[in-house]
This record gives structure tokens, C-alpha cells and sequence, in this order.
């Protein structure tokens, strides 16, 4: 993870984060990235691991479906909105590249201290670290929270006393569709991104226009996470072919399909990540 972050962030790109909501992404999301010849990044967000598995079973999966694919474009296992210090070390003994340990509900001082023991664990193994100051709007598979601007001052501590290796700074971005006209804040965005060492990470792009996302990369985020959207795409999908033949019932004819139209949304967002022909 490490290398291709800090290629996407020289060359100011940002790696697509594409959370997996069951076996059909993963496919959808490997054969996107191959495709486009793209990094990129399978999140699972630790609200929904007990559906999608387990870390362990969820990770196994992964790296056999690419296997099975001939994938050879880079992919990384990444735990979103890791719950706890255990939740993470959990992801990184069954073999995730990179966590996200997210404090942010917490005083600065308990956040710090916890994403101090992840990233001491983490870096033994190799492992991303990924940080969140202050407030994600929204709601994303139950983790509910009110839009909080980040702290400049609580970034620069957070990422100096702790050696995190990726900032998700809240900035009005938002979980789940947005309720009027998305407004992020390019000025503290620009401020963070001066003084803040590590490459930023954004939550909460779907929805949000081509011209915020490049702003957005131009400012330092090189990774860049979406959900919404392809769930958007899919259940669209799913409930027109339900809609257009009600005597629909063999599961392999319904779902097998929209495999496709998670890919094609998968690639759609690489080319907004200026992500493809990468590797
Ligand atoms: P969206 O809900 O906007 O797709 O955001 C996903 C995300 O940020 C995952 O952490």
C-alpha cells in the first residue's frame, strides 16, 4: 500500500476505495481495476465484517477470486472504520494491508493514544495506518455522525505524535447520498494539506461533482472512497430486471448480471480518480 500511495500522491491521482458489500463486488471490483489497468483499494467497513465473513474469511476470499481472475494489477485489503484497537489487529493478522483506525468520536488524546498501539502493531507487519479528525457526515451501514469540520492543530498532532501513514480530514464530506448541494472546505483543505505531512484520504465521494474530486486530488488526497454510488448503480439495476420479468426466481440469472454493472461503475470512478493505466 505504501508505495502505490506515495506514487498516486507524486503524481496526484488518488486510488479509488471501493467498499465490498459481497462476493459480487469483489469480482466487479478486480476486473474494473484490471481493465483499467488501475490501483486499487477493497475496503471493508468493520460495521458489516460478521456479514461479509470475518476478516479472516473475507481477505481469504479476496485473494482467491483474484487469483482465480489472473489479477495482476496491485489491489490492497483495507478494514474501513476500524472499531476498535483489537478490530484492528484483528484485520492485520488475518492478512489486511492497510487499517483505518478510526478515533475520531474520541477526546484527541484517547484517539492518539490508541492509533499510537495500531500503528506500532501495524508497522511491525507491514500494514497502512489510515487516521480521522474530526466528523463524516451521514450514514454508513449504521455508523451515523453529524458533519464536524477537522481541526487543523488536531490533524497536525494526531498525524506528528502518532506516525499514521494516511489523514481522512472531515471536511463537510458525507456517508450516503447528500441532502442538497454538496460544500466541501477547499480553504482548510488547502491549510491541512500545507501542513499535514501524509498523503489525505476523502470519504464520502459519491456525489460529489468530477471538478470537487480533482480539486480534492490536487490538494493531497490520494485516496478516495466510494460505496454509495455503486450501490446506487446496483440496486437500480437488480430492481428494473425484478420489475420488467415478475416471474424472475433463478438467482444465478438475477444477480450474475449485475456483476457487470458494478464493474463498469468501478471503472467509471477509476477514470474520475485519474487512476487507470497506472500500472
Ligand atoms: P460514500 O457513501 O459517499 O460512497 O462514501 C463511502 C466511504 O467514504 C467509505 O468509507
Amino acid at each position: 500500500m505504501q508505495p502505490i500511495l506515495h506514487q498516486a500522491h507524486d503524481a496526484k491521482y488518488a486510488i479509488p476505495q471501493i467498499n465490498v458489500n459481497g462476493l459480487i463486488w469483489i469480482e466487479g471490483i478486480l476486473r474494473a481495476a484490471e481493465k483499467k489497468r488501475a490501483p486499487i483499494i477493497l475496503g471493508t467497513t468493520d460495521k458489516i465484517i460478521d456479514y461479509l465473513g470475518g476478516y479472516e474469511f473475507i481477505c481469504k476470499l479476496i485473494h482467491l477470486k483474484a487469483q482465480s481472475l489472473n489479477i495482476t494489477t496491485p489491489y490492497v485489503i483495507h478494514l474501513d472504520h476500524g472499531n476498535s484497537v483489537e478490530s484492528c489487529i484483528k484485520a492485520i493478522d488475518a492478512g489486511y494491508d492497510s487499517v483505518m483506525y478510526d478515533g475520531s468520536r474520541l477526546p484527541l488524546e484517547e484517539n492518539i493514544e490508541n492509533m499510537k498501539k495500531v500503528v506500532n502493531y501495524a508497522h511491525q507487519h507491514h500494514v497502512l495506518v489510515e487516521g480521522e479528525i474530526g466528523g463524516i457526515g451521514g450514514n454508513e451501514d449504521g455508523l451515523v455522525n453529524e458533519v464536524q469540520y477537522a481541526d487543523l492543530d488536531e490533524c497536525k498532532q494526531l498525524v506528528q505524535q502518532t506516525q499514521l501513514d494516511a489523514l481522512a480530514p472531515a471536511l463537510g464530506s458525507v456517508h450516503g447520498r447528500y441532502q442538497g448541494e454538496p460544500k466541501l472546505g477547499f480553504k482548510e483543505m488547502t491549510e491541512i494539506n500545507e501542513q499535514v505531512a501524509v498523503p489525505l484520504v476523502l470519504h464520502g465521494a459519491s456525489g460529489l461533482s468530477d471538478e470537487d474530486l480533482k480539486k480534492a486530488i490536487l490538494l493531497g488526497h490520494s485516496k478516495i472512497n466510494f460505496n454509495t454510488e455503486i450501490n446506487i448503480a446496483w440496486s437500480q439495476y437488480i430492481r428494473q430486471r425484478l420489475n420488467a420479468d415478475v416471474t424472475l426466481f433463478n438467482a444465478k440469472e438475477i444477480v450474475a448480471p449485475s456483476i457487470h454493472v458494478i464493474q463498469s461503475t468501478v471503472e467509471s470512478i477509476i477514470d474520475k480518480c485519474d487512476a487507470a493505466e497506472r500500472v
